[in-house]
């Protein structure tokens, strides 16, 4: 009897491990690889807020909540993104971790400089996408499913400014973003990666210089991640 109570007294310390995520985050289980730091739990939250387009601000948000910018590692997490986006009605795309490496970024320069195509997808080594092309604040997610999810290979949006008396400066879309929304009557949630301008959309007066980023599409949420409490 004793040893019966024993056993069933050890069972939830072995198997029942309650894994819990603070207050509007989402707890997944994940397969633990060397890609995701072997990450067993993780907590993924979407919190909304405005001008989540300036990339400080949404990194800011984040760190408020005791995680960092964060993706969906598989179909799962992918899905709990759309269900939370049309649960709460938000369309516009949501701000997520990845972010041009400051090597690659001059490289795009350089192309867009000698008036040369840029493919992360095509080109060699370090600066494919598949490579360090986007670097990530979150090492627990392994972005490889996030990544096969953008449609045009990046860089794929840029502005470029000079005038007569200005220099030429180049400026393209260095941050990842991911949206998700449940069709209704479709078993098929696509989910699709995306790329924004890091610096926000201007507020109030716009030099035209900076006019591109006044048309880039507004970010309204950001998807972040945490380890489980
Ligand atoms: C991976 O996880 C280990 C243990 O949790 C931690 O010490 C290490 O800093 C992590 N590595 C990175 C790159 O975050
Ligand atoms: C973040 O962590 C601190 C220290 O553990 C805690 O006091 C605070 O309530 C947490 N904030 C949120 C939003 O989880
Ligand atoms: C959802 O958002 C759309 C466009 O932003 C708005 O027209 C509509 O009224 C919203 N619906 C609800 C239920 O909030
Ligand atoms: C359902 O999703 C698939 C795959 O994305 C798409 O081809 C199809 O057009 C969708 N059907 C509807 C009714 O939206």
């Amino acid at each position: 009897m004793v040893a019966l109570l024993l056993l069933f007294l050890t069972i939830p310390a072995v198997f029942g491990k309650d894994v819990k995520c603070p207050e509007g985050f989402q707890h997944f289980k994940r397969t633990p690889t060397a890609k995701n730091n072997h990450t067993k739990n993780w907590c993924l939250g979407i919190f909304p807020a405005d001008r989540l387009d300036e990339r400080d601000r949404a990194r800011s948000i984040c760190a408020n909540n005791n995680a960092t910018l964060s993706l969906p590692e598989n179909q799962k997490e992918s899905d709990f993104i759309a269900a939370f986006s049309t649960k709460h009605n938000i369309s516009e795309t949501h701000a997520a971790d990845g972010q041009t490496s400051p090597r690659c970024a001059a490289r795009v320069y350089k192309a867009m400089k000698e008036n040369r195509v840029f493919n992360s997808l095509a080109i060699k080594g370090e600066c494919n996408l598949k490579n360090k092309y986007y670097l990530f604040d979150d090492s627990n997610t392994d972005p490889a499913f996030a990544l096969a999810k953008i449609v045009d290979p990046p860089p794929n949006q840029f502005s470029t400014f000079w005038t007569m008396v200005t220099p030429k400066v180049y400026h393209f879309a260095e941050c990842l973003t991911f949206n998700a929304q449940l069709i209704p009557k479709n078993a098929t949630i696509p989910g699709y990666a995306g790329t924004s301008y890091c610096v926000g959309r201007p507020v109030g007066k716009v030099d035209q210089e900076h006019e591109f980023a006044e048309h880039q599409p507004e970010i309204k949420s950001v998807i972040c991640g945490r380890h489980p409490l």
